[in-house]
């Protein structure tokens, strides 16, 4: 049995669901050989240790009654470099215009030598390739399949299960509100603001849509296949971006009477690196609807290889992690 000392940091939708799926999944782990030992929890307020793994379920308890982890008043980043522990998992806001608390928190997780299995699109969106070079020199390693398409596993299909292959290319849809919305826009034949709202009032869009509906949250997951599978050093400035404000009833109705449906999609290959509505032909691969997330890997042996998933949700955005956690420590 191999354990594996792991802290939390950030204790939200996806860090909760961590907890619940390693609760959940300990048998399961333990027979394949590994022991996945929570030594620290973090959120934005304090922090829960214990050197011979915290209680998860207490934990869970605390925060969904008191709002609180644990009353250490410890941060973060402490817990990152004070605590012995192999992996961390980091999982607090992402922040794309500094790389939030994610980015110091993942280089002090490597500057320590220790692993980092993260759902944060932030720091990688920014700082993709310096973080990558600081693991390799510390030895750790970076994992990051959440960050893109939530349970949809884009990453490792495409670095591990296609290895041999060339990457032509990978085009998508990787934001599960705008497919919402455009989704609905054409079931009700009602208005872009009309279908935000309702997606507002499902909790399927922020209070602020900006970074969904403009296109930006897109363009960053498509930066971070971009930097990691594409070895290009690009950033979400260098995304040619459009958003699905301006699509009409109207428009979504010609197309569906020409056989197709619009849809926003991602796209990245060689020297190109956009993201904007596009026609698909109704009944393509990438034509799904409601909230799901879609990828079409173009490779030089296998042809094309499409997968769909739940972009995000606490547990299908845990799964990713749990995956990323095994494929290291298996
Ligand atoms: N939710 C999804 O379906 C999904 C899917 C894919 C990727 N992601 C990404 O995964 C990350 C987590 O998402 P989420 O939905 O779990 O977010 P969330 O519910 O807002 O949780 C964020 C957590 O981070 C904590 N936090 C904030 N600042 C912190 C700090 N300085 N130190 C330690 N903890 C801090 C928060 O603390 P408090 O609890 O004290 O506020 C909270 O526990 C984000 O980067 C998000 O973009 C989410």
């Amino acid at each position: 049995m191999r354990t594996i000392r792991a802290s939390i940091i950030g204790f939200g939708a996806v860090g909760q669901g961590v907890a619940e799926v390693l609760l959940q999944k300990d048998e399961y782990l333990r027979n394949i050989g590994l022991d996945i030992k929570v030594v620290a929890i973090a959120d934005s307020k304090g922090a829960a240790t214990d050197p011979n793994g915290v209680d998860l379920s207490k934990v869970l308890t605390r925060k969904r009654t008191e709002g609180i982890v644990g009353s250490e008043k410890l941060t973060g980043l402490e817990v990152i470099t004070d605590t012995d522990h192999e992996l961390v998992i980091e999982t607090t806001p992402t922040d794309i215009e500094t790389g939030g608390v994610g980015l110091p928190n993942m280089l002090a997780a490597f500057e320590h030598g220790r692993d980092v299995v993260t759902s944060n699109k932030g720091p990688l969106a920014l700082k993709y390739r310096q973080l990558s070079e600081i693991a390799k020199e510390n030895g750790s390693i970076f994992k990051f399949e959440a960050t893109v398409g939530g349970a949809m596993p884009i990453i490792n299909l495409t670095r591990d299960v296609l290895a041999g292959n060339d990457i032509i290319s990978i085009e998508g849809i990787l934001n599960g509100t705008c497919n919402y919305i455009l989704t609905r826009m054409m079931e009700e034949q009602a208005p872009y603001e009309q279908m935000l709202a309702e997606s507002q009032e499902l909790g399927i869009a922020e209070t602020d849509p900006t970074y969904d509906v403009e296109g930006i949250d897109a363009a960053c997951k498509l930066v971070i296949l971009a930097n990691s599978i594409f070895n290009m050093d690009v950033t979400y400035k260098d995304v040619d971006v459009k958003g699905i404000t301006k699509i009409t009833p109207e428009s979504l109705m010609l197309a569906q009477d020409d056989g197709y449906v619009i849809k926003q999609i991602g796209e990245v290959k060689n020297d190109l690196i956009r993201v904007g509505p596009r026609l698909v032909p109704v009944g393509h691969p990438l034509a799904v609807g409601g909230t799901l997330n879609v990828a079409s890997v173009q490779t030089d042996l296998a042809g094309a290889v499409t997968i769909t998933g739940h972009g995000a949700g606490s547990i299908e955005t845990a799964s990713a992690i749990i995956s990323d956690i095994i494929s290291i420590y298996r």
